[in-house]
């Protein structure tokens, strides 16, 4: 094979990817959101297209456009991002969450824009949980056999933290990147280490995010009989 060609090892087999961030409204003009840019998840759209998958990327804001050879569904808030997920991952050897999901939404979401009051201090917003995709795509395993993964990205104590998250979740691999104020979101690089169920620990150097996404596939590659 020519360089930079990949053995299509992934050839016959459905994937299903998250990417992006999801925005949660408060009102038909605001929402509660976060940085994730959704780069990550297409490069592991891209790379598993490129070793022979057929690719679902469910892609929550982002704003790239649908990469080549990839179904591409666009959801806006952690509910609808559920919903896709579920649907997708009915008939998948393997899903991956590569998307930031916000943890709590607001409880109300008002038709009307909010308007500020004269003379008042603002209300206070209301949050109540979102549900937890990951664990109940773990737990469910719509295929027998389905490798599930996780991303994580920590600020302190990250691989202890992401030990513990590994185990809540009940995902068969966890991608854990140290996060910072100046670390990872926008950028086109990233720096992890792939913690497994099995106890192994694959660390991956500094470099671009097709790298770790490969590094993704061979070990998920590796788990589907
Ligand atoms: N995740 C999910 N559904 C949620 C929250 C997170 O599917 N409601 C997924 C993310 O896509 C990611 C993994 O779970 O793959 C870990 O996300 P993270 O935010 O690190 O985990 P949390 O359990 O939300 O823990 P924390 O309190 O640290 O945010
Ligand atoms: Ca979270």
């Amino acid at each position: 094979l020519a360089r930079g060609v990949r053995e299509p090892d992934l050839a016959g087999r459905h994937v299903v990817v998250s990417a992006g961030g999801t925005r949660e409204p408060l009102d038909p003009v605001r929402f509660l959101g976060n940085r994730s840019s959704g780069k990550q998840g297409y490069a592991l759209a891209r790379t598993a297209a490129a070793r022979g998958a057929r690719v679902t990327l469910v892609a929550a804001n982002a704003s790239m456009p649908d990469p080549a050879g990839v179904d591409v569904v666009r959801v806006g808030t952690a509910v609808e991002l559920r919903e896709a997920m579920l649907r997708a991952a009915a008939d998948a050897d393997a899903v991956v969450m590569a998307a930031a999901v916000a943890d709590f939404r607001p409880a109300t979401y008002a038709t009307g824009k909010i308007k500020k009051k004269d003379d008042q201090d603002p209300a206070p917003i209301a949050l109540v949980r979102n549900p937890d995709i990951l664990a109940e795509i773990s737990t469910a395993r719509a295929r027998s056999g389905q490798v599930v993964v996780g991303f994580a990205a920590e600020t302190d104590d990250v691989l202890a933290n992401g030990r513990a998250k590994l185990k809540r979740k009940g995902c068969d691999l966890l991608v854990v990147n140290e996060v910072g104020e100046r670390k990872t979101f926008g950028s086109e690089e990233n720096e992890a280490v792939v913690l497994g169920a099995d106890g192994s620990e694959t660390p991956v150097a500094h470099g671009p995010k097709e790298a770790l996404a490969d590094t993704v596939w061979d070990l998920v590659a590796a788990r589907l009989e």
